[in-house]
This record gives C-alpha cells, sequence and structure tokens, in this order.
C-alpha cells in the first residue's frame, strides 16, 4: 500500500485593502450581488461574482424556493450565466460572500460540492485555473489559486469513455 498526502496552498488576507486592485472590485461586487439574493427560507444571503478575461464580471446570488431543492446557489447562478452570456470567455476568478439574518458570518463561505464540481467543469474545458476568493460578512479573506485545489479527485468528463 502507498500514502499519498494531497495539500494546496491558501493564502489568508486579513482585510479587503490586502487585495489586488482587481480582487477588491471583484469582492466587493459579490458583497452588492449578496443583497439582492432571495433566500427568506434560509436568511442566509449568498452573493458571486465572475471575473472573465474579457474583463467583464458577471454576478449571481442564491435564488432559493418554496420547494427547496428547486433553489439555486450563488455561485452557480454566476458561472450559468457567464457560460450563456459570454460562451467561450475563460473565467479567470469567482468570489464569494455570504451573510445571514441571524448571525454575524465571520468566517469565509465556502461553496458547496455542487457548485465546486460545476466551477471546475469550466476549469477543464477552458484549461486555466480559476482562482476562488471566500470571504464571510466581515473576517479573513481565503484565496485559492484553482478550483481543482477545493476538489481532489474530481469527477469530469474524461468518465464517461475510454477515449
Ligand atoms: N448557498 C449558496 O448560495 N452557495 C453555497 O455554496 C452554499 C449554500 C445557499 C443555498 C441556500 O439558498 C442557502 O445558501 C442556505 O443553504
Amino acid at each position: 500500500m502507498k500514502k499519498q498526502q494531497i495539500s494546496f496552498e491558501l493564502s489568508i488576507f486579513e482585510k479587503p485593502e490586502e487585495l489586488s486592485q482587481i480582487e477588491q472590485k471583484l469582492l466587493s461586487t459579490a458583497e452588492d450581488a449578496r443583497e439582492n439574493a432571495y433566500a427568506p427560507y434560509s436568511n442566509f444571503k449568498v452573493g458571486a461574482a465572475v471575473l472573465l478575461e474579457n474583463g467583464e464580471i458577471v454576478i449571481g446570488n442564491n435564488q432559493e424556493n418554496a420547494s427547496y431543492p428547486s433553489g439555486l446557489c450563488a455561485e452557480r447562478v454566476a458561472v450559468f450565466q457567464a457560460g450563456a452570456k459570454y460562451p467561450g470567455v475563460a473565467i479567470k476568478a469567482i468570489a464569494i460572500t455570504a451573510t445571514s439574518k441571524d448571525y454575524v458570518v465571520d468566517s469565509p463561505a465556502a461553496p458547496c460540492g455542487n457548485c465546486r464540481q460545476s466551477i471546475i467543469e469550466y476549469e477543464q474545458r477552458q484549461r486555466t485555473p480559476i482562482s476562488i476568493m471566500l470571504r464571510g460578512e466581515t473576517g479573513p479573506i481565503y484565496k485559492c489559486a484553482s478550483v481543482a485545489d477545493i476538489l481532489p479527485l474530481a469527477f469530469s468528463s474524461s468518465f464517461l469513455s475510454d477515449s
């Protein structure tokens, strides 16, 4: 038997001012988008902003539904909108942020497994990494260089045939 460690580099910023100008803009756009989330059931609003290689920023926020599983997370609203509006344009980065009516979210909001899987498909298609920036409402910002970092052993289209 062999054992292998899988690790990745996480950059931790204490405050937004430590980020580059474009990263600050991406994060504040995600914060603005968060406010328009429709989250009457969870009271947990998530905002996402996607930076494309053509310089455009596309936003998303969580859209809930009385039939709970019919709702969609902010990250998928954002990347699907980017794919719909700018097909073939690579995604460079995504910023994700969350707030709650019930408590102060002071730790970085991590994307759910379904969103990681959805985002990684764009990364695999475009063959360039998508960096991820995470923040709560306050507190530190986590950044990693690639979605693959936070979804090791990911499923991909390569499993669907043997070619
Ligand atoms: N949510 C997101 O928007 N993104 C995630 O990655 C995790 C969860 C939303 C879904 C639901 O509207 C609320 O947060 C509570 O789960």
